[in-house]
């Protein structure tokens, strides 16, 4: 239960709650309800509905339980200048593991077998939030079968800074309307011949490398295509960013959820909070609007419903996914056509209900003020 709480970060503090002494307790009943309580600096926060979703969400997903509630207490000063000291002398000792700032949220696309999609998902669910004016990371952590780079028309090299901490890669940037696309891949930093040679490596490594030693700056989104059918990956994040969310592709045939709900129960095991199901390479519908299931129906309702989470959407088979990724040009960026409208309807759904992005203004400035003259008050 307090791994699944590591979870939760508090984007202002910069860490999670479990660290940061926020959860008072954590009671289990028989009947599988948990009561969680989380004490809060300042009650009136903003974040607090916030907090409250996402301790509800990563509770909800451990195996067993029924229900959350989540009561909401605040800190005495006592335990608030506790707090303020922990958080500022993690943030100095503990310098940033990773980084990925606090407020990004971090959803990985993963799926249980190859093919089915998830490179195709991730650039155009990265294409069409950055259509809604947001900034985008995308990792590419398929190191040595990379495609991002050819399905989001970015070549060329990624070039590097010098900091105090070393030396930190700078992705490749692409605007979309008033958004911003930044994205890291092994296809930038070797040709494809040289990739190969990087197949002694340990997947891992290369991940954490894009984790640690990248300049993201500042994101609303982080999207990570993962690699097919390996759960080394998966157990990488969840030790190196816990906070992942996975959205698990899933095709219609209901044969293939057998190997989705393994990607499930993985994600489970290492305490990666499963956000969602889309189901790609829907019905067909054919130039007079006549829908044909090629590859059958109800797959992805149907691992949703085992699994517990939201079904976000369902993408239709069409050949313009195909020619827009081969194109570098993802098909929803055309729009105008079902295919374009099921991607922009999914990004919809993750910014409104299933992670929506974190808004800091508002409460950063203000709530800070008032701890520091809280704890300046203190004789
Ligand atoms: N909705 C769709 N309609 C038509 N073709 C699609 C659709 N989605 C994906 N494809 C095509 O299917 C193929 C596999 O897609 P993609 O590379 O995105 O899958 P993947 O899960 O990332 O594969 P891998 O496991 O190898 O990384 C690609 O050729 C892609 O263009
Ligand atoms: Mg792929």
């Amino acid at each position: 239960m307090r791994n699944a709480l590591r979870g939760v970060i508090d984007p202002e503090l910069g860490d999670n709650v479990v660290d940061l002494e926020m959860v008072r307790s954590v009671e289990v009943g028989e009947d599988g309800q948990v009561v969680v309580e989380v004490a809060l600096t300042i009650a009136g926060c903003p974040l607090r509905t916030q907090l409250r979703d996402d301790v509800t969400a990563r509770v909800g997903a451990v195996p067993g339980v029924a229900g959350v509630k989540v009561r909401m207490g605040e800190m005495n000063p006592d335990e608030r200048s506790a707090l303020m000291a922990r958080a500022r002398w993690r943030a100095r000792e503990g310098a940033p593991v990773t980084e990925i700032p606090a407020r990004t949220r971090v959803v990985a696309i993963a799926s249980g077998k190859g093919g089915v999609g998830k490179s195709s998902v991730t650039a155009n669910l990265a294409a069409a939030l950055a259509g809604l004016g947001l900034t985008v990371g995308v990792l590419d952590a398929d190191i040595w079968g990379f495609s991002i780079p050819r399905m989001l028309g970015l070549e060329g090299r990624i070039s590097g800074e010098r900091t105090e901490a070393g030396p930190k890669i700078i992705p490749l940037e692409k605007r979309i309307g008033t958004g911003l696309l930044k994205v890291v891949s092994m296809g930038f930093l070797a040709g494809e011949d040289e990739a190969i040679m990087w197949r002694g490596l340990m997947l891992n490594r290369a991940v954490q490398h894009f984790l640690e030693d990248v300049r993201w700056g500042d994101m609303d989104y982080l999207l990570i295509d993962m690699p097919p059918g390996t759960g080394d990956v998966q157990m990488g994040l969840a030790r190196m960013l816990p906070r992942t969310e996975l959205l698990v592709v899933t095709t219609p045939p209901l044969a293939a959820q057998l190997v989705a709900t393994r990607v499930v129960d993985m994600a489970r095991k290492g305490f990666l909070r499963v956000a969602g199901v889309i189901e790609n390479m829907s019905a067909f519908t054919c130039e007079h609007g006549t829908a044909y299931p090629l590859f059958g129906s109800g797959g992805g309702e149907r691992l949703a419903g085992e699994v517990g989470v939201p079904l976000i959407g369902s993408v239709p088979l069409d050949p313009a996914v195909a020619a827009g990724g081969d194109a570098g040009s993802p098909v929803v960026l055309a729009g105008d056509s079902p295919v374009a409208d099921a991607f922009v309807a999914i990004a919809r759904k993750l910014v409104t209900e299933v992670s929506p992005v974190v808004e800091m203004s508002g409460c950063t400035a203000r709530m800070m003020e008032r701890v520091e003259a809280a704890l300046d008050a203190k004789p």
